[in-house]
C-alpha cells in the first residue's frame, strides 16, 4: 500500500479544528452527579472551541494504589504493571495538551479513585526528578481543576489546590486554573448555580487560546515507530508553542521501536508511552497545513490543500543504535532547520 492510496482526499474531514487533546478525570464515583455535569459542560465548550477530548470515568478504571516500592524512581516505570494506569493512563497523560482534573471534595481532598491515579503518577514524576528526562509536551501542556464541595468553609479547596499542582506537576502541566464550587450538595445542585456556565466558557477560552492557531505538522513514515516518532517529538520539544506536531505510518506497528527511545533518552528527550497510529487516523479530523514525509519517494500523500515536503531518510528501524542515532542527528537538525524557518 503506499502513502498515496492511504491519504484519499475524500477521507479528510474540512473542519478546521486542531489535534490539540483535552483530557478530562472525572473523579466522583456518583453517577450523573455534579462534578460529572460541570466537567462534560467544560469539555463541550472546549470541543466546540475546536479541541478533541476524552473523558476517563475514573472510578470504572482499575487502578491500583502506589506501593511506594521505588522502582519508578530506579527503572521509570511502575512495578505494577496489569493495571489500567500502566496498559493506557500514562500514556494519554502525556499524550494530552491540557488535563482537566475534576473531583468532589471528599475530607477536604479528592476522592480515593482520583487521589489513587495522582500518587500513581509518582512514575512520570520520577522520570523528569530521577531520570533528568524531559517529555516534550512539556512546554505547552497545561493543567485546570474543577472542584466541588457541600460545605462552605473558607478553606474548603486549599488541600485540593495544593494536590493540583503536585500532580500538573508531576505530569508536566502547567496549572493554568480552576473553578471551585461551594454549597453543592445533592445530585443536579451544580446546574442551578448561576454563572457556571458563563465561568466555564471564560475559563475554557483563556485554557485554549494559547494552543489554538499553531501550524498543524503531520510527520509520516511507515511503521511510525522511529523516524516520524523522533520528528513529532523534536517538533514538539523545540516548538511546541508554535507547532502541533502529529506523526502516523501507512503501516503502523504495534509497538514504538525501543532503540528510538533510547536514542532519544540520550538527548534527554523522553518518548517512552508514545504510540502508534495510522495515516487514516491521524488525519481523520484534522487538516494538516504540512504533511512531512521521511523517504517516500513517488508515494508521498497527497492532501489538498497541505504542503508535502519529503526528508528522504533512511529507515533506522531493524539497525544498530548508531544507525539509529545518525538518523535521530539528522532529524534533530532538519527539525530546527524547519522552527527557524516557520519562525521567520
Ligand atoms: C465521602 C464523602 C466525603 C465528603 N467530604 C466533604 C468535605 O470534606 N467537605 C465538603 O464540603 N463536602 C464533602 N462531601 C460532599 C460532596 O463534596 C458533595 O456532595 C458534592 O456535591 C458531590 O459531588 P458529586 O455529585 O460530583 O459526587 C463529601 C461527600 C462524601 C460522599
Amino acid at each position: 500500500m503506499t502513502f498515496y492510496e492511504v491519504i484519499k482526499p475524500e477521507l479528510i474531514k474540512k473542519k478546521d479544528i486542531s489535534y490539540m487533546l483535552i483530557l478530562g478525570l472525572q473523579g466522583s464515583p456518583r453517577k450523573k452527579g455534579n462534578t460529572d455535569y460541570l466537567l462534560k459542560a467544560f469539555m463541550n465548550e472546549a470541543e466546540n472551541s475546536g479541541a478533541k477530548t476524552h473523558i476517563i470515568e475514573v472510578a470504572k478504571k482499575n487502578i491500583s494504589p502506589c506501593l511506594g516500592c521505588g522502582y519508578c524512581e530506579k527503572k521509570g516505570k511502575c512495578v505494577i504493571e496489569d493495571d489500567d494506569m500502566t496498559r493506557e493512563i500514562y500514556s494519554l497523560l502525556w499524550q494530552a495538551d491540557a488535563i482537566v482534573a475534576a473531583t468532589p471534595i471528599y475530607f477536604y481532598s479528592a476522592t480515593a479513585q482520583l487521589k489513587a491515579l495522582i500518587d500513581r503518577s509518582q512514575t512520570l514524576w520520577s522520570r523528569k526528578y530521577r531520570l533528568n528526562l524531559i517529555d516534550p509536551g512539556r512546554k505547552t501542556r497545561q493543567g485546570f481543576l474543577l472542584s466541588i464541595g457541600a460545605t462552605k468553609g473558607k478553606n474548603l479547596f486549599d488541600g485540593m489546590r495544593l494536590t493540583a499542582r503536585y500532580f500538573f506537576d508531576a505530569v508536566g502541566a502547567d496549572f493554568h486554573g480552576s473553578l471551585t464550587y461551594s454549597m453543592i450538595e445533592n445530585k443536579g445542585d451544580i446546574k442551578k448555580h448561576p454563572t457556571f456556565l458563563d465561568d466555564v466558557k471564560e475559563q475554557v477560552g483563556s485554557l485554549l487560546k494559547p494552543l489554538l492557531g499553531r501550524k498543524k505538522i503531520l510527520f509520516a513514515c511507515i511503521g511510525n515507530t522511529c523516524r516520524s516518532q523522533m520528528a513529532s517529538a523534536f517538533a514538539q520539544y523545540f516548538a511546541g508553542d508554535k507547532i502541533e506536531a502529529l506523526s502516523g505510518g501507512s503501516r503502523p506497528e504495534l509497538e514504538i521501536n525501543p532503540v528510538m527511545v533510547e536514542a532519544m533518552e540520550e538527548k534527554g528527550i523522553d518518548t517512552a508511552f508514545r504510540k502508534t497510529q495510522s495515516l487514516e487516523s491521524a488525519i481523520s479530523d484534522v487538516k494538516p497545513d504540512m504533511i512531512i514525509t521521511m523517504g517516500c519517494g513517488e508515494e508521498c500523500p497527497y492532501v489538498p490543500g497541505a504542503t508535502v515536503k519529503d526528508w528522504d531518510l533512511p529507515d533506522p528501524a531493524g539497525k544498530s543504535i548508531d544507525f539509529m542515532r545518525t538518523v535521530r542527528d539528522e532529524i534533530e537538525k532538519r527539525v530546527r532547520e524547519l522552527v527557524e524557518s516557520i519562525s521567520d
